[in-house]
């Protein structure tokens, strides 16, 4: 299917879905919606400049590395944060010294391995915080991909690393399947892991500006 019939396909998805349930704020619409709004490596395949075209995989893939459900958990410093505002987590949790929490009030003991719904608490094995270094949060685009691809930084990854990374990690993954009341990323996770391999693949170049 080209990108063009599959877009039409998620706009005729998302009509349908609106006609049948008009009025609900029903979530299969919002994610509907949300797919289409995360472009797929081809649709850049016609810029001929390969530098360029790295540029726009990786500004396309910012959609997602900007997101809160990412963010909140990539916060550049210390503490958790919360919602899509990006809230100070509640209660107070510090890193700690592996990124699980401080004594006495680990993550695990909160965030369990699945999202636990009645409750609102999302979870999966290995919930943890990303350390400082790897702040995604508050960060312009050219400050992330510069973050992404320092070793010093970003725990002495490669870029096949990253595309590894982001491909196979189940913390990424969770993102898409975030539990009821949370938004997902745009697209899908399988569009964000090929875009990022695109990037690679094309030389991971990184925004100029801002
Ligand atoms: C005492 C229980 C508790 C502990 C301990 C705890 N959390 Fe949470 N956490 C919560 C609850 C409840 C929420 C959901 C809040 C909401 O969305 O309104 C949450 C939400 C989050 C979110 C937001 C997810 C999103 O994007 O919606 C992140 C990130 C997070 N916690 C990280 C951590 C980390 C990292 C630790 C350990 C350092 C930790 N939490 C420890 C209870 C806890
Ligand atoms: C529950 C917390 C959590 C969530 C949610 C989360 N991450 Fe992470 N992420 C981590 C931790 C912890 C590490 C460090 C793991 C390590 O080095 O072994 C990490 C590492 C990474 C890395 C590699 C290092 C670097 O420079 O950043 C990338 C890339 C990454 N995450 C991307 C994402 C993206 C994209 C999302 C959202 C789709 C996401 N993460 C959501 C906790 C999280």
């Amino acid at each position: 299917m080209t990108a063009r019939a599959r877009r039409g396909c998620v706009a005729i998805a998302a009509a349908l879905a609106v006609t049948a349930l008009a009025g609900g704020g029903d979530p299969r619409v919002a994610r509907a919606q949300d797919e289409a709004a995360l472009r797929g490596p081809e649709a850049f395949a016609s810029i001929a400049d390969r530098t360029q075209r790295s540029i726009a995989l990786f500004v396309e893939a910012g959609k997602v590395f900007q997101h809160p459900r990412c963010r909140n958990c990539h916060a550049g410093d210390d503490r958790a944060r919360q919602r899509d505002e990006g809230l100070p987590h509640q209660p107070a949790v510090r890193r700690g010294a592996d990124g699980f929490g401080a004594p006495g009030l680990r993550c695990p003991a909160c965030h369990q391995e699945a999202n636990y719904d009645a409750v609102g608490m999302p979870g999966i094995a290995g919930w943890n915080l990303a350390p400082a270094s790897m702040g995604l949060r508050g960060l312009p685009l050219s400050g992330i991909c510069t973050q992404l691809k320092d070793p010093d930084q970003n725990g002495s990854r490669s870029i096949d690393d990253l595309v590894t990374h982001v491909r196979n990690d189940s913390l990424v993954i969770w993102a898409w399947a975030p539990g009821q009341g949370r938004r997902p990323p745009p697209g899908t996770h399988a569009a964000f892991a090929a875009l990022i391999r695109a990037w690679a693949e094309t030389g991971a170049e990184c925004p100029r500006v801002p």
